[in-house]
């Protein structure tokens, strides 16, 4: 069993990168006129196109010719089992509402993470890239190693997070989920949470959302209702630009919430979160 010391991160960022650009450039690439809805998850409004089908199926088989070992756990149908210390999380399309609606505010997003990423605080990601196909932006990072940002055929920069500790100036990102009394619950607490802040954005991408914490366009980020794939990647980003990643008591990000910022303002949006969460209406069912 390899030791989580000896992993070389900063191959699998690259590794990361260049899938994630191939797919990128596919879901743009080969999208079909008339893209519709090809099935539906959680509700109505949680779909599947035809595209994020075809954009997981080759990440697997990239990732499977060049990390044969690992084992891999996308967002779509297939995933598989390896012998390495590795899986890939991978979101296909993060952001597919907006995929949808041609809403230039999704991406790809690739994590190379170690320990079982199916159980909540037993898994961290070690390197990663977000990739959107739109903007041109590329995010990348490896543990270590700092979180990086390229735009087209651009320099990679280095990112650092906002500075902000002000909660009351600061610009917070959220996300809501798919069915009704989670977002009954998201929009309770979103209505404790945002005369205390600056202003609220609601990009559709919780990945890019992250980055966007590493390269302080957003001060903050907070969402209840995701999963691994959404922010395996954008969790490493926001960490290696500075940002602390936890949910609203310090503890592994997880569903149950994420936040991300700086320290300072990480606790100050914490509290907020606590103190919304211990007067709204518990989700019901
Ligand atoms: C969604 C996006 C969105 C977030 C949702 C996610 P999808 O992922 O990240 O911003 O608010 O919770 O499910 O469905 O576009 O892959
Ligand atoms: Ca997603």
């Amino acid at each position: 069993m390899t030791h989580p010391e000896d992993i070389d991160v900063i191959s699998l960022a690259r590794v990361a990168r260049e899938v994630a650009t191939e797919a990128a450039a596919l879901i743009v690439d080969e999208r079909p006129p008339g893209l519709g809805v090809m099935t539906t998850k959680t509700s109505a409004v949680d779909i599947v196109t035809e595209m994020d089908q075809r954009a997981q199926d080759l990440l697997r088989r990239r990732l499977g010719e060049r990390r044969p070992d690992d084992a891999f756990l996308g967002e779509e149908e297939g995933s598989s089992d390896g012998t390495s210390a590795i899986t890939w999380v991978v979101d296909p399309i993060d952001g597919t509402v907006n995929y949808l609606y041609g809403i230039p505010a999704y991406c790809v997003s690739v994590a190379a993470v170690t320990g079982d990423p199916r159980e909540v605080g037993q898994w961290r990601p070690v390197a990663g890239a977000v990739v959107n196909p739109v903007t041109g932006e590329r995010f990348h990072a490896a543990r270590g190693q700092g979180a990086y940002r390229a735009v087209g055929a651009g320099e990679a920069t280095r990112l650092a997070a906002s500075g902000a500790s002000d909660l009351a100036t600061a610009l917070i990102g959220t996300g809501f989920g798919y069915v009704a009394p989670r977002r009954r619950w998201q929009a309770d607490v979103l209505a404790q949470v945002l005369p205390a802040v600056r202003d609220i954005r609601r990009m559709g991408s919780a990945a890019l959302d992250l980055c966007h914490v590493a390269d302080g366009a957003l001060d903050g980020y907070y969402e209840r209702g995701l999963n691994p794939w959404d922010f395996a990647a954008g969790w490493l980003v926001a960490t290696e630009a500075g940002a602390l990643v936890t949910d609203e008591h310090g503890g592994a990000p997880s569903g149950a919430m994420i936040v991300a910022a700086r320290p300072g303002l990480h606790a100050a949006l914490s509290g907020e979160l606590r103190s919304a969460i211990a007067v709204v209406t518990p989700e019901t069912p």
